[in-house]
């Protein structure tokens, strides 16, 4: 018997059987019938056959999938950009093969930054259905990142073990999955400096101390750490990191900088972008790093400042959107320009964010029908591929890196993972199950 320890969702939980049991009481479905749930039940079937397919595709081969091979032309980047080609610096920039272009684009390794994304969606797409052939494709993905416990090398470690060893040990404890996660928070709490009060991100570039938004969403598994092992040491590090990102990622309208690179005294060396529009600009899924981190620090430390934090970045977030749909631009800050690239993986989580938001907030029914939306577009014809396309994808139109010509209008694996962790979390409060749909 499987017991799924719902660790960091344990407010959801109480959240749930509140409106369980009041949905028991007033012999309702929060006002919806079972009918009008046909959106869901749709997203679900595609997600899983959409995984089925790809791992019968994948095989044996030890093939993390990623994205798809996508092209650039300059002269758009540039008009994206509002650069002129003169100046633009293109040595970061992703050369695709031309043969490769369409294709399932691949993790270049297991220590690729998305590598845990693939096994953690397959966690999530069972723990929606209990199919249990899920558990076992889950189980030979999470287990190819195993090595990764010893690396050091970025702050990405957090993302990759979380998503796969973390949903494992969640879902099905065992002693070396346990050890694995142990290690990988030490490596992480090794980048962290107390002189500047934040975990490094990045080993390359031209940064003395480069801190990105995106670090936030490596807090989890410090969280995590600290309550498998009763230390609070992970906790206290990650709630550091929290506060110095609280005083120096973000401006005053409350958008946050992608990159805050840091001198070794702890001052402030620069802030700048790395794959937004410009440095002063809203990159979108940075926005939605920072919205789904904040509300973690909230829930582990009841610290109000994170809530606020997290709400003052909510409502940036629904305030500056300028799509029908409610799906952002990749950069808030991108023209609105019919051909603007989208993406849908700041979608899913921001929407997966707001519905944990929602049960920690006081008025939270806002941030949840707000999630519900997102949900609802990422689920119509326009996002979610039918099944047998999208390189056995889920999500169509995210952006990786536009300023590096890199993953533009493709899927990408953490649209997929956002959108079933959200899936599923909207479920939970929502006291569904997929029976029931
Ligand atoms: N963490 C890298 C990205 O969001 O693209």
């Amino acid at each position: 018997m499987i017991t799924y320890k719902i660790f960091f969702m344990k407010n959801f939980v109480l959240f749930c059987c509140a409106v369980v049991a009041l949905q028991g009481l007033f012999g309702c479905s929060s006002g919806q019938t079972k009918d009008g749930y046909g959106w869901l039940k749709n997203a679900i079937d595609t997600s899983v056959k959409q995984l089925e397919e790809t791992v019968a595709d994948v095989g044996d081969s030890v093939c993390l999938p990623r994205s798809i091979w996508t092209g650039y032309d300059m002269d758009f980047l540039c008009s994206q950009l509002q650069r002129d080609p003169a100046t633009f610096k293109d040595s970061l920039r992703v050369k695709p093969v031309k043969e490769a272009l369409g294709t399932r684009r691949y993790c270049a390794s297991i220590y690729d930054w998305t590598s845990g994304f693939f096994p953690g969606s397959l966690w999530y797409a069972y723990l929606l259905t209990d199919n249990e052939n899920l558990k076992t494709d889950a189980v030979k993905y999470t287990n190819y990142l195993y090595p990764v416990r010893e690396y050091k090398g970025t702050h990405d470690i957090g993302f990759m073990m979380n998503c796969s060893f973390g949903n494992a040990y969640r879902i099905s404890p065992s002693d070396s999955v346990r050890q694995a996660l142990v290690q990988t928070a030490d490596n992480l709490c090794g980048r962290f400096d107390s002189n500047i009060g934040c975990i490094r991100s990045w080993d390359f570039g031209k940064w003395n101390f480069p801190v990105i938004i995106d670090n936030m969403m490596n807090l989890d598994l410090l969280f995590y750490v600290s309550h498998l092992t009763n230390d609070t040491k992970y906790k206290e590090i990650a709630l550091k990191h929290a506060g110095t990102t609280l005083k120096n990622h973000f401006r005053e309208d409350q958008s946050s900088y992608h990159v805050v690179s840091y001198n070794n005294d702890g001052t402030v060396e620069l802030k700048c972008t790395h794959q937004g529009k410009n440095d002063d600009s809203a990159w979108a899924r940075g926005q939605a790093w920072a919205l789904y981190g904040y509300t973690s620090c909230y829930r582990e430390s009841k610290d109000a400042i994170f809530l606020q934090q997290a709400e003052n970045i909510a409502a940036l977030i629904m305030a500056r959107v300028k799509t029908n749909d409610d799906i952002p631009l990749w950069d808030y800050d991108a023209p609105a320009m019919p051909d603007t690239p989208r993406d849908a993986s700041a979608a899913s989580i921001t929407a997966s964010a707001l519905i944990e938001l929602s049960t920690l907030a006081k008025d939270g029914q806002i941030y949840l029908d707000y999630a519900e939306k997102l949900l609802k577009s990422l689920s119509s014809d326009a996002y979610l591929a039918k099944t047998g396309t999208n390189q056995g994808f889920i999500l169509m139109h995210s952006t990786g890196s536009l300023p590096n010509g890199s993953e533009i209008d493709t899927p990408l694996n953490y649209a997929d993972y956002y959108y079933l962790e959200a899936l599923y979390r909207y479920m939970q409060v929502k006291g569904l199950t997929y029976k029931s749909l």
